[in-house]
């Protein structure tokens, strides 16, 4: 599946470009947020996320929190419409907890860890996750290179949880590498740039997904 990365779209049109990228095939739309703390950025909060659920009601909100302090920030977005809400391994002392705590709230939870984070640190939470989000850039900013150890460690985690949750990598995925991305066992490959900062979006998609070969929506 592809989810789209609305950090890479016009902020001046983001129900236009959100829409656009749902219609070229996107399954999902993911909703990158930065505090300044945890990364060396800022970008949007929930104010914009609920601004996204408004114009796409249907579609499913994938809210990445790239923040120091995620147990704050977790029921506005919520509120704000998210479906599923991922934190980092690296700013959490209790994942598990924390994530139980989120799935009472209504969402499903996915574990992030950043690229040189070794798979020592979520190993021991790779049953207590529907979703775990492999890193491929050191979040704060798209339009990064793909980092090649991120497909290890994505085969790692794909022969230890089996079917039993998602694996996302996120960051500089592109038509060149999004096969090997589904070889090493992602099953959602998240695209800012390769999307949005293509000229015309539909093409983009379809590049994009005939590399996984795969498509689909999520419901
Ligand atoms: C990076 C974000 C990514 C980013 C991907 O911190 O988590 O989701 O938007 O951007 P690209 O696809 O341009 O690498
Ligand atoms: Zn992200």
């Amino acid at each position: 599946m592809l989810a789209a990365s609305i950090f890479s779209a016009d902020f001046a049109n983001l129900g236009r470009d959100s829409n656009a990228a749902m219609n070229a095939g996107a399954a999902l739309l993911h909703v990158d947020i930065m505090d300044g703390h945890f990364v060396p950025n800022l970008s949007m909060g929930p104010l914009v996320c609920a601004a996204v659920r408004r114009v796409c009601p249907d579609t499913f909100l994938d809210v990445h929190l790239m923040v120091t302090n995620p147990k704050e920030f977790i029921p506005a977005f919520v509120k704000a419409g998210a479906n599923s809400i991922s934190f980092h391994v690296e700013a959490v002392r209790q994942p598990k907890e924390l994530a139980a705590w989120a799935r009472d709230l209504g969402v499903s939870v996915g574990l992030a860890s950043n690229p040189q984070t070794p798979t020592t640190a979520i190993q021991p939470f790779l049953k207590d996750f529907e979703l775990h989000l492999v890193m491929s850039v050191h979040p704060g900013f798209s339009g990064q290179g793909f980092i090649e150890s991120a497909l290890e460690k994505t085969k790692w985690i794909r022969e230890r949880v089996g079917t039993g949750a998602r694996i996302q990598m996120d960051g500089g995925v592109d038509p060149a590498n999004g096969a090997r991305c589904v070889a090493a066992g992602a099953d959602v490959l998240v695209s800012a740039t390769a999307l949005f900062g293509k000229p015309n979006i539909e093409q983009a998609a379809r590049e994009l997904l005939d590399s996984f070969t795969l498509g689909g929506r999520v419901e």
